[in-house]
């Protein structure tokens, strides 16, 4: 087997790179380890920059985003001095689609699937072989057969659990970790959502979050101790919990209902640098991962795919490669702003075990900046809708 770009991964990462790299005649190749159904049950966050949005365009495989996806202007915070809103169009001149990854996921197999592009499921032991040469190469076992797949380039869009990242050699690598003592607890649930636009809440009790996907369907988190089980939370407990972080008046006429998914996600930042080595590029969470507290993840790896397609065009199409030699640098230049907010609104939302009454003075002085300063909300707007590119 041969093809140009080997992706390995079928992620939004990877299928998003291969789809914009098939639509610049420049052929792939996806090795994802599980099946397709699997991918498509997974849930995730549900809220997409500017630069995703415009990437999905690119794309051609925006069409169920724009009809059915929610733009958002602006988001709501709930402290112990009552709620604010932060509007997104007046500080920042921008907004967010609110349309569920798992959707993009789905969009993008389609879009795949109409230019018939490989996309080979299931595939075992895949290994990253000779990728400091002009010619690497991916072997894999599909259906009890041992494969081997030639290319001119290697994208690990494999998440933070795959194999490319350590194909880069330890003594190359830097890595760089942070681990929150506390998960979110998630439920999706077949109910109107709590308000128009998203709640993220500091409470006494912990963080919440009242999220949505669509006008019949919402995603709520709690803050709970890494020591919690789901099976430990009832739906009823986990409404009542949920209330009681959330302001009175929502609250008290919130929809609720039985949960069609419950799940407990640690909160983890992490990179790793460099993002490439020889003719390997890492992309997505392959490379870093950021606490879900201002849904990062999703549009970092965008930013990642749109910096590594703009780099593999500029070789195969004007053989110039110093967009391919420059990839790590602009990427994680990116990166590092996304780590500094997910980590920002983390801290300032979140109740630590160890919260001295220091840190607990500091972290509501920063509320308070937020809800009275102008200029806070303007730093928080316009990462929030995304840095530049
Ligand atoms: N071989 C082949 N595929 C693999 C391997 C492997 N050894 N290891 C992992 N994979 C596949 C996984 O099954 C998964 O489908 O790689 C894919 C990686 O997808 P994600 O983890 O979704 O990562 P990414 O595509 O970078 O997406 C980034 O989406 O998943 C969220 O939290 C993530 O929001 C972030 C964004
Ligand atoms: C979600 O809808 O799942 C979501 C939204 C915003 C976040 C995190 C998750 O910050």
């Amino acid at each position: 087997m041969k093809t140009q770009v080997a992706i390995i991964g079928g992620g939004p990462s990877g299928l998003l790179l291969s789809q914009l790299l098939n639509l610049a005649g420049i052929s792939t190749v996806v090795l994802e380890r599980k099946s397709r159904d699997y991918v498509l049950s997974r849930i995730r966050a549900g809220v997409l920059e500017e630069g995703m949005v415009d990437l999905l365009r690119q794309a051609g495989a925006s069409a169920r985003m724009d009809a059915e996806g929610h733009p958002h202007e602006g988001c709501y915070l709930s402290t112990a001095e009552g709620m604010f809103r932060v509007d997104f169009k007046a500080r920042a001149n921008s907004e967010v689609m609110v349309y569920g990854q798992t959707e993009v996921t789905r969009d993008l197999y389609e879009a795949q699937d109409s230019l018939g592009a490989t996309i080979l499921h299931e595939v075992h032991d895949v290994e990253l072989h000779d990728v400091e040469s002009g010619a690497p190469y991916v072997t894999f076992v599909q259906d009890g057969k041992a494969q081997r797949l030639a290319c001119d380039y290697i994208a690990g869009c494999d998440g933070f659990h795959g194999v490319s990242r350590p194909t880069i050699p330890a003594a190359v690598r830097h890595e760089f970790e942070k681990v929150y003592p506390f998960g979110w607890l998630g439920i999706l649930s077949r109910t109107k959502p709590a308000a128009d636009e998203l709640i993220y809440a500091n409470h006494p009790r912990g963080f919440a979050l009242a999220s949505m996907r669509n006008e019949h369907l919402s995603r709520y988190y709690i803050q709970v101790p890494l020591t919690d089980k789901v099976e430990d939370w009832s739906d009823d407990a986990f409404w009542a919990e949920l209330k009681r972080r959330l302001p009175e008046t929502v609250a008290a006429q919130m929809e609720t209902g039985p949960s069609i998914e419950k799940s407990i996600a640690p909160l983890r930042s992490f990179v790793c640098e460099p993002m490439q080595f020889g003719r390997l590029f890492l992309v997505g969470d392959a490379a870093h991962i950021v606490p879900p507290t201002g849904a990062k993840g999703l549009n970092l790896a965008a930013s990642d795919v749109h910096y590594l397609f703009t780099a593999l065009k500029a070789a195969y199409q004007d053989k110039d490669l110093s967009l391919l030699a420059g990839y790590s640098d602009k990427a994680l230049a990116r990166v590092w702003g996304a780590m500094r907010f997910s980590w920002w609104m983390t801290t300032m939302l979140h109740r630590f075990p160890e919260q001295s009454a220091f840190d607990q003075k500091v972290q509501e002085n920063d509320l308070a900046q937020l809800h009275h300063l102008p200029s806070a909300q303007e730093t928080m707007a316009r990462n929030y809708v995304g840095l530049p590119y």
